[in-house]
């Protein structure tokens, strides 16, 4: 890829921009872009881990029947291997911008490639942070050239909020550290602690609870084993399938080593900077400093039990209007009459409506065997006779390893769920606790996911089109929300809903557009039904016009001030974060809602057509 012609790119002004009171708008066509030589200066102060970006697919765009095009080519859908690289992103969405863009067709790979490959969203340079100190250096140097930054841990991002055209970005995967204390008292505080745990930034969910199992403990991970725990998982909530037993990541929080925007060193905790913490603990990453650590509450580990139970719905290419489908409707009613026993007794639930089967996994990590068998005897009994269900597997297994669990959870009838390397568009919304509570409430909650379904399926064109998600793995016994600025709209929540859909390389603009338009338009009746209320400031629709309320609830104005207080001028800058400075801004170019055409990143100049130039 990369430019072979640049002169065009280095005499082709960009648009001017109207900046108002946005900061760090340096763009690479511009005087204040550092030369070469201060780009060198500063990769030897950080001992030279400025790399320039390679997108994923570059080796195919320069020849498709390489060894190397075929290794990508392969792993093109792995999530671990796409977060292992900064020039990757999980979802496609967030590796284009405009019509720029470096995409092989997820389904069919070595197919359709042609044009140039080109950065879309990607930094041109990335910075490999491996200490505190390669970061402080890295905002020094933004700072002073007015760069914009971002900021990309590992794992994916549902907002594209760890990629931003034409920034510095910060890659925080390579800080591997792992620690455990038997004891620890947060600095400067007088509280003990037992069992914690420490991870640098860039450890995922698979190395957190592969290294702490080891030790005996469990880690409040999520459903998906690449995400960076420390990252927007555990700055913005986390939520999985320990979470109705002891809350989210967030909750678990009891330290961090950040650096905030003045470069200093921190460590937060309840102590010091408590509004800092507070903050940090929901609030969202890449928002108010870059952290470095994360210290958390492990808990000993027991066994996982599982009721798992997957069936076919028979009839179901006769099905036009899910909401009059007998079977969805009874199967979705008894899974919310059942939710309050369950999330009371600490079961956590994944559950797939697909508009032609269902998949229910009841999960309950417990010692003793038999108390998820009792809890599910009556659901277990309502889908093994429902003679609408063709059962395809069903059964109790209890895994003694967490690691086990997640293996059995890696069969592709569960973790298709969760797919990458394609384009994605989602909403959601949590349900609140209450309207389980009566009959009516359960009929207007059925009534809004099965009508959510319907417009799912018939606006939606993509794979995942009328597939309904129903999350029950939130803090449900964690009500107190004083210690966490997290969305409050979490506590009181059994479910969260999520409707969505995939696009391919090979779908027009008009197709991807109509997907998203389609998860929007899906949860609305969610959102008719729960007003004032909110969703996962993770697994929203980055289309949300009212983000503030939806993501944050009533903690936005005190999260604002914390923002204003260690980041007075922006220098972390996301989208639909705190503090975000609004879809004109010139660096959300690439996002569809923005009003101005997109400005991809700016290749880099080759040194010598840029010497002849400035001769
Ligand atoms: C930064 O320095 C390292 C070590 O000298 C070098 O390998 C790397 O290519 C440099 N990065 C850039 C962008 O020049
Ligand atoms: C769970 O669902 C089944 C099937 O609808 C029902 O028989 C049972 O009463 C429900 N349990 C509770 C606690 O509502
Ligand atoms: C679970 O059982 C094991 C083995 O009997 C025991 O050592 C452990 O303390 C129990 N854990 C809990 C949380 O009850
Ligand atoms: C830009 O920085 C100035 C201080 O230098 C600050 O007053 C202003 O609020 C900043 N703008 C934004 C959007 O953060």
């Amino acid at each position: 890829m990369i430019p072979r012609i640049l002169l065009l790119a280095v005499i082709t002004a960009l648009p001017a921009l109207v900046l108002g009171s946005v900061n760090y708008t340096c763009l690479p066509t511009q005087n204040c872009w550092p030369t070469s030589s201060e780009w060198q200066t500063f990769n030897r102060s950080i001992g030279g881990k400025l790399r320039v970006t390679h997108p994923r697919a570059e080796p195919c765009y320069d020849d498709v029947s390489s060894t190397a095009c075929k290794d990508v080519a392969t792993g093109y859908l792995a999530s671990k291997s796409r977060a292992s690289q900064y020039g990757a992103m999980e979802y496609l969405n967030f590796e284009v911008c405009g019509s720029d863009q470096c995409l092989l067709n997820s389904l069919d790979p070595l197919t359709g490639i042609h044009g140039t490959c080109s950065l879309g969203r990607l930094s041109a340079y990335y910075v490999e942070a491996h200490y505190a100190d390669d970061v402080s250096k890295t905002l020094a140097f933004v700072q002073q050239h007015q760069i914009r930054l971002s900021i990309k841990n590992t794992g994916h991002d549902s907002f594209g909020r760890s990629v931003t055209a034409n920034s510095l970005a910060l890659w925080t995967y390579n800080m591997k550290d792992l620690g455990y204390h038997k004891a620890f008292t947060p600095s400067g505080c007088k509280t003990h602690y037992q069992d914690i745990g420490e991870i640098g930034a860039g450890i995922s969910a698979e190395e957190a609870y592969t290294f702490f199992e080891t030790l005996g403990f469990h880690v409040t991970i999520g459903a998906i084993g690449s995400v960076g725990i420390a990252g927007g998982f555990g700055q913005g909530g986390g939520h999985g399938p320990l979470g109705p037993s002891y809350g989210l990541m967030v909750d678990q929080a009891v330290e961090f080593e950040v650096i905030t925007a003045d470069g200093q060193l921190r460590l937060i905790n309840e102590c010091n900077d408590p509004d800092l913490f507070w903050a940090m603990r929901g609030g969202g990453g890449g928002t108010y400093a870059v952290l470095t650590r994360y210290k958390f509450q492990l808990h000993p580990a027991v066994p996982i039990n599982v009721y798992s139970f997957e069936a076919g719905i028979f009839g179901a290419s006769l099905i036009h209007d899910f909401t009059k489908s007998m079977v969805h409707r009874q199967v979705v009613t008894a899974l919310a009459k059942n939710q309050t026993t369950w999330s009371n007794n600490h079961v956590a639930g994944y559950n797939f409506i697909y508009p032609d089967r269902i998949i229910s996994l009841q999960i309950l990590p417990s010692n003793d065997t038999e108390i998820l068998k009792s809890l599910t005897a009556d659901w277990n009994n309502f889908l093994s006779s429902h003679p609408g269900l063709r059962s395809a597997q069903k059964a109790y297994l209890t895994f003694d390893k967490f690691s086990d669990y997640i293996a059995f959870t890696r069969r592709p009838s569960i973790a298709n769920n969760g797919i990458v390397g394609v384009g994605l568009a989602e909403a959601g919304r949590l349900m609140p606790r209450e309207l389980f509570s009566t009959e009516a409430g359960i009929e207007n909650l059925v009534d809004a996911f099965l009508q959510g379904m319907q417009i799912s399926s018939t606006l939606g064109t993509g794979l995942g089109s009328g597939t309904g998600q129903i999350y029950a793995t939130g803090p449900s016994n964690h009500i107190d929300n004083t210690k966490t600025g997290v969305n409050p709209a979490w506590r009181g929540s059994l479910w969260e809903i999520v409707f969505g859909g995939v696009w391919l390389k090979t779908d027009a603009q008009e197709k991807r557009d109509s997907i998203q338009h389609a998860a929007g338009e899906a949860i609305k009746p969610m959102k008719d039904l729960t007003p004032g209320g909110g969703c996962y400031m993770n697994e929203g629709d980055w289309m949300e016009q009212d983000w503030q309320q939806t993501f944050f609830g009533d903690n936005y104005a005190q999260l604002l001030e914390v923002k204003r207080k260690y980041d007075p001028t922006g220098l972390f800058n996301c989208w639909k974060c705190v503090g975000f400075n609004g879809e004109d801004d010139p660096f959300y170019s690439c996002y569809g809602q923005s009003q101005n055409s997109p400005i991809p990143s700016e290749p880099l100049r080759v040194p010598e057509l840029v010497q002849q130039i400035e001769l």
